[in-house]
């Protein structure tokens, strides 16, 4: 299904929107502007289809993408579905508006059954900070399944990738609900995407 083209379905602005639980849901969560959107695009090759902004802050409710065809009822349920998020952190918007977000991003990863796995964007150059350790720590609370993935690699020497890549496995590997291994990425220069795609596979009905 990654040669279809996908479609946006709903735009969730608080947790009372959502749909029905369903078929299997990723997530795509991380700090404002680590590029969850850019990814989303560069994942199903559809430039635009998710959107992005230089500006943090950008995406502002919990976006569901599915693959085309599966937008209207009759077609059924789909058998994976992306959800674009909201960043947490710093964002160019008035703070009440920014917890709300929070708030949003928080309940809906503790509190989703149809959630099946959440990939946790870090920027390559900033590493885990220390609202990605809550997250984390929320996660694991709920036992949600996560994989690290690291955003942005085309802006680091392939060193201090590799530097990163052991650092950050060493700070998640005691970690219960993480993954064992992490998958490395640039959307601008298509890195990783590969990875991706097959950890969205399995997860597929
Ligand atoms: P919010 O929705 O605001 O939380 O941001 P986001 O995480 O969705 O980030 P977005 O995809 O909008 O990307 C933020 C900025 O980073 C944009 O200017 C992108 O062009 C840039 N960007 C995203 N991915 C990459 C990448 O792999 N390499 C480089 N060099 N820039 C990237
Ligand atoms: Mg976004």
């Amino acid at each position: 299904f990654f040669a279809k083209p996908w479609v946006f379905v709903r735009g969730v602005p608080a947790l009372k929107f959502l749909p029905p639980e369903g078929p299997p849901e990723i997530a795509f969560a991380g700090r404002s502007n680590v590029g969850k959107s850019s990814l989303i695009n560069a994942l199903l090759g559809q430039k635009g289809l998710a959107r992005t902004s230089n500006t943090p802050g950008r995406t502002q409710e919990l976006n569901f993408f599915v693959p085309d065809g599966y937008g209207v009822v009759e077609a059924g349920l789909p058998p994976i579905v992306l959800v674009d998020m909201p960043g947490y952190g710093y964002a160019k918007a008035p703070k009440d508006q920014v917890d709300a977000w929070t708030r949003l991003v928080f309940d809906y990863l503790r509190g989703r059954p149809s959630l099946k796995r959440v990939f946790l964007l870090i920027d390559a150059r900033h590493g885990i900070k220390a609202n990605d350790e809550e997250v984390m720590k929320l996660l694991d609370k709920a036992a949600m399944s996560y994989q690290i993935v690291l955003t942005k690699t085309d802006k680091i020497k392939a060193p201090a990738v590799d530097k990163l890549v052991v650092e950050t496995l060493e700070r998640t590997k005691k970690r219960p609900a993480a993954f064992p291994s992490l998958i490395v990425t640039s959307s601008e220069k298509g890195v990783g995407l590969d990875d991706l795609r097959e950890a969205v596979l399995t997860l597929a009905e």
